[in-house]
């Protein structure tokens, strides 16, 4: 008896047009809007959260996301993308895990005839170096955000020697939170904030630097094993990325800075996260570099769909491609004086 009912069910199932309707797969009541495979490195990743989000609300009406965390795990991203190949999905947007694992995927997605968008971690040797024609890469121009940050740590100390330069030697001595290694922002920041100073005739002193992999608490330690180390010769906190300026920060908090009695420490990052906008409102941070995630997500959707409409990849948008297959969205240097940009870039205006 249990098995007729289950055949006559199938029967009804395999009737109906959609065998879709016989999973509960929601999806398909998303009328004719292509669907849209996304894999996110991390979920647990403050700008990659913005980032995600705006990415959502960019596809309304135009396609239909199917979100993936691949928890910081490449072999976990390769079988996510195959399965949303398998699935039959039209176009492929990709936050990598590893940078390097480029080519791995495009060659899966090329197999499959799947165009492909990477985002936000760049093949280190250039999208154009990939060999798939259906693949473009959408993120920033990595230097700009380290050159950015350096100059706006330049016009600052300049501003502000008298006070900053604790020990008098005209020297900014400093510590530096990097993000991932290899990771090309990463690298690039960590390279050229110093280099620009250094280009200015500010001389630097490296006390520490080390890579707390983007991660606030991982650099709420690192900040805490300095101050033992280093205390007050430390002048300056420099960071990769604001998560983990705004982990220095509690560390700073915990050893006195900040407070009723004046003790300040210059800490520097870089995305422009709502938090950190209000940590520049309460004084505890001194600037900051916008990564724009609304301009970033919105772009990625933008091409993605186009590719999925069998579209011209560019086609109804501004976003133009350099020459190693890339859309380079600006970042822009953010304090005090023009905050108001970093909000409408998170949608806050
Ligand atoms: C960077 C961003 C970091 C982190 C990283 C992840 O562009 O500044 O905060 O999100 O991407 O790949
Ligand atoms: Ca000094």
């Amino acid at each position: 008896m249990k098995m007729k009912k289950l055949f006559a069910g199938l029967l009804a199932c395999a009737m109906m047009a959609s065998l879709a309707a016989c999973n509960g797969n929601t999806e398909s009541t998303s009328g004719d809007l292509p669907e849209i495979g996304v894999c996110i490195y991390k979920y647990d990743d403050n700008f990659m959260t913005y980032t995600r989000q705006a990415m959502e609300t960019a596809a309304e009406g135009k396609a239909v996301l199917n979100m993936n965390d691949s928890a910081n795990d490449q072999a976990k991203q390769n079988d996510q993308v195959d399965t949303l190949i398998n699935k039959g999905v039209k176009a492929l947007v990709i936050n990598l895990v590893d940078p390097e694992a480029a080519p791995t995927i495009a060659e899966k997605a090329k197999a499959a005839n799947i165009p492909l968008v990477f985002i936000n971690k760049e093949y280190p040797d250039g999208t154009d170096k990939i060999d798939y024609d259906n693949c473009v890469y959408v993120g920033t121009r990595s230097e700009e955000s380290g050159i950015i940050q350096g100059e706006l740590i330049a016009s600052a100390w300049e501003a502000n020697k008298a006070d900053w330069d604790k020990n008098g030697d005209g020297k900014i001595q400093y510590v530096m939170l990097k993000g991932e290694e290899g990771h090309p922002d990463a690298e690039a920041r960590t390279t050229y904030s110093i280099s620009t100073l250094n280009d200015k005739g500010i001389e630097t002193i490296e006390l520490g630097l080390q890579s707390a992999t983007w991660d606030s608490a991982l650099a709420n330690n690192l900040m805490e094993t300095w101050l033992g180390k280093f205390g007050d010769e430390i002048e300056m906190v420099i960071a990769n990325n604001d998560g983990m300026a705004m982990g220095a920060i509690e560390a700073l908090k915990v050893a006195g800075y900040f407070g009723d009695d004046g003790k300040y420490m210059p800490v520097f990052g870089v995305d422009a996260l709502p938090e950190a906008l209000d940590l520049i409102n309460a004084g505890e941070m001194a600037g900051t570099v916008l990564n724009d995630p609304l301009g970033q997500g919105g772009a990625a959707v933008d091409l993605a769909v186009n590719y999925a409409n069998g579209k011209e990849v560019l086609a109804d948008t501004d976003w133009t491609l350099d020459d190693t297959k890339a859309v380079r969205v600006p970042y822009v240097g953010i304090t005090l004086d023009n905050m108001d940009v970093a909000k409408t870039a998170y949608g806050l205006n």
